[in-house]
């Protein structure tokens, strides 16, 4: 028959890299926590709403790629393409903002779906860690978002990030620059795409998005948003460089960055970095302020801050860069039961080993030869075999045989733990020497 392959755009985690996703998140978490974030889980499954107004009908997320279909009852679900607004529509539904001190401080991690053209770097389904901090307006808040990220990808031991910085300013500002975005494109957009003669219509922001290369040659000369802000948001702008300076936070202003959601004003940011093959893909990880996203929900009007990683592409270069463990083979101790009568035996030393030892430890079930065990416990990259025969089983000891030196000693259950801790504490001296 013949087999069925996963879905075009998605990909299939498994083995050490399963255990590389695990690493990278568990990272992420433990600083977000660290700056006194609290982790929610949303649902994927959103009202198709949520996302056209929050992300905008002018994205190109909610014009082209979002998953969305009637469920059997007839509502208009979406799968997630983003978490911002679902986040936001979280703390709108259960008040959050009216029960907690604020900024209210959220983390996430999961799955987002986007139908976009699968390539290096994108797919369909791809896994995102972000935070948000909501309800405090303050330059500071910004920093500390950015810095958050910056903290974790240094944790992660990416050297030479790059942060694109930018501003979108306030909504004067911004409603200033499309008049003048409109103003320059006027003579134009007759030429242009399709998609940037509806994006003139409904945001001319979102055509310095458009990756056609002979609109890219117009955008060029479009004026930038530098000469449109407000003074308020000129000052906020600078207030947030002079912070990150001061924290010796590196980063570039890059004026043509819009981000392609359009809640965003006042700070926009990315975070790229090339790994040492070069490759390039794309940004690790975005985010940026917003001020209307909870108004837009039906809340009231609280500003936010906040970034999203893509896992898959940190993952990427982690690995290009040799910044990655593969613990899928790592193993303590293989357990081998010489005869049917010992693997009862056997069983209880695994629970023991595991339980009160805290150590990983797999077993062999079947009946085979001694030399057929050792090689799967080499296979499975265990430091110890523990050799369970009629004698062993007896006595209520074991032979612990070093797999590595080939050293082994018949050990008492009662100090079988001592023995392995003893081991294991002197290899991690030798390590950190
Ligand atoms: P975004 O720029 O759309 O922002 O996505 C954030 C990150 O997700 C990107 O920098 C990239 O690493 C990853 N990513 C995006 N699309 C793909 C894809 N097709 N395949 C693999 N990875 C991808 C947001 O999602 C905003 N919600 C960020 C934010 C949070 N702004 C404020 N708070």
């Amino acid at each position: 028959m013949e087999i069925i392959k996963n879905v075009k755009g998605t990909h299939d985690i498994f083995g050490g890299e399963s255990n590389s996703y695990d690493y990278v998140e568990s990272i992420m978490k433990s600083i977000a926590e660290l700056y006194a974030y609290n982790g929610v889980r949303p649902p994927v499954l959103e009202y198709s709403q949520v996302f056209s107004r929050g992300v905008g009908e002018s994205s190109d997320i909610v014009r082209k790629e979002m998953y969305t279909f009637p469920d059997k009852g007839g509502r208009d679900l979406t799968l997630r393409p983003e978490f911002t607004a679902g986040i936001m529509r979280l703390v709108v539904q259960n008040k959050l903002y009216a029960t907690n001190e604020l900024p209210l401080k959220l983390y996430y991690n999961g799955p987002v779906f986007r139908y976009e053209r699968p390539q290096l770097g994108r797919y369909r389904q791809f896994n995102q860690f972000g935070v948000e901090s909501i309800g405090n307006n303050s330059a500071m808040n910004d920093v500390e978002v950015i810095a958050l990220a910056y903290t974790i990808l240094c944790s992660l031991g990416l050297e030479d990030v790059t942060i694109k910085l930018n501003t979108l300013g306030d909504d004067e500002s911004r409603n200033n620059y499309r008049k003048a975005l409109k103003e320059f494109f006027a003579n134009h957009i007759e030429n242009m795409c399709e998609d940037c003669k509806s994006r003139y219509e409904l945001n001319p922001l979102r055509i310095l998005d458009c990756k056609v290369p002979e609109d890219q040659e117009i955008v060029k000369d479009a004026p930038s948003i530098g000469n449109y802000l407000t003074e308020a948001s000129k000052l906020r702008f600078e207030d947030v460089q002079d912070a990150l300076s001061a924290l010796h936070i590196p980063y570039e202003i890059d004026e043509s960055l819009v981000r392609g959601l359009d809640y965003y004003s006042e700070t926009v940011f990315e975070f790229h970095y090339k790994s040492k093959t070069g490759q390039d893909y794309g940004a690790v990880g975005a985010g940026g302020h917003y001020g209307k996203l909870m108004m837009e929900l039906g809340g009231p009007e609280l500003p936010g801050v906040g970034f999203s990683f893509g896992i898959e592409r940190i993952v990427s270069v982690l690995k290009d860069d040799g910044l990655l463990v593969d613990k899928n083979n790592e193993l303590d101790c293989y357990i081998m039961p010489l005869g049917e009568n010992e693997r009862l035996f056997a069983e209880e030393v695994a629970v023991l080993l595991r339980n009160s030892g805290g150590y990983r430890v797999d077993m062999c079930f079947d009946k085979t030869k001694v030399g057929n065990m050792f090689k799967r416990a080499s296979n499975k990259g265990a430091k110890f075999a523990v050799i369970v025969g009629e004698e062993e089983a007896k006595n209520d000891s074991v032979v612990l045989k070093n797999l590595a030196t080939q050293e082994q000693e018949t050990v008492k259950l009662e100090n079988i733990i001592d023995k392995l801790d003893e081991f294991f504490d002197s290899q991690e001296e030798e390590t950190q020497k």
